[in-house]
């Protein structure tokens, strides 16, 4: 398994994990409605968007398995809001849901940490659904501290939003 920076070419791979992983890990939490028609094309088109973008702080990870299937991502960039006070957010972090607990998650997450950190931003947050347990069982794992909370919209719904955070990403353990 192998974690790289996503070029063009990925956006297929990147639309298929984005929208199988949204599905499996949202549903019951996001409206079945708004989940049974993300699509993988429109999903391309954004990523297309993203990795096309000239001149972007965005940087995307992804992993990919030894037939060249991708089979996890991260992505982020400076920090969207100033709610939390990190410099550096993770915007979405997606592992399928066949590859979860192996280890990926983790690696992706420090590797976005150090490419970030490369960017000379040293502090991390991300936004997670409040009741999306298990990611944020991972965030706590991986050492994040509750910063915040807010409400966002999403097809519709008020979803309440938790921030965590690592204050210095130098504290990470840097072993991948
Ligand atoms: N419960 C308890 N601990 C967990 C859980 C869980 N559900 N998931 C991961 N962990 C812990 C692991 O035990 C491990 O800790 P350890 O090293 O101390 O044993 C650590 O987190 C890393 O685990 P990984 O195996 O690397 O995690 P994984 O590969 O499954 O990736 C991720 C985690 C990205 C959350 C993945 O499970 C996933 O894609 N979930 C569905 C989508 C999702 O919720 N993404 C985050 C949404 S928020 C956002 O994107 C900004």
């Amino acid at each position: 398994m192998m974690i790289r920076a996503a070029t063009t070419a990925d956006t297929t791979g990147l639309a298929k994990v984005h929208v199988d992983t949204w599905k499996a890990a949202y549903r019951g939490i996001v409206a079945d409605s708004f989940l049974d028609e993300l699509s993988y094309e429109r999903s391309a088109k954004g990523w297309e968007r993203a990795l096309g973008a000239s001149g972007s702080r965005q940087r995307v990870l992804v992993a990919e398995d030894d037939d060249g299937s991708i089979v996890g991502f991260a992505s982020g960039g400076p920090n969207r809001d100033s709610d939390t006070p990190f410099a550096a957010e993770l915007w979405a972090i997606y592992v399928l849901p066949g590859n979860q607990g192996c280890g990926l998650g983790r690696r992706l997450l420090l590797q976005f940490a150090g490419a970030v950190l490369a960017d000379g931003l040293d502090s991390l947050g991300v936004w997670v659904l409040e009741d999306n347990a298990k990611g944020r069982r991972f965030y706590e794992a991986m050492g994040g501290v509750l910063a915040g909370q807010r409400q966002v919209e999403i097809a519709g719904q008020s979803l309440r939003e938790v921030a965590y955070g690592w204050p210095d990403i130098r504290t990470l353990p840097w072993v991948v």
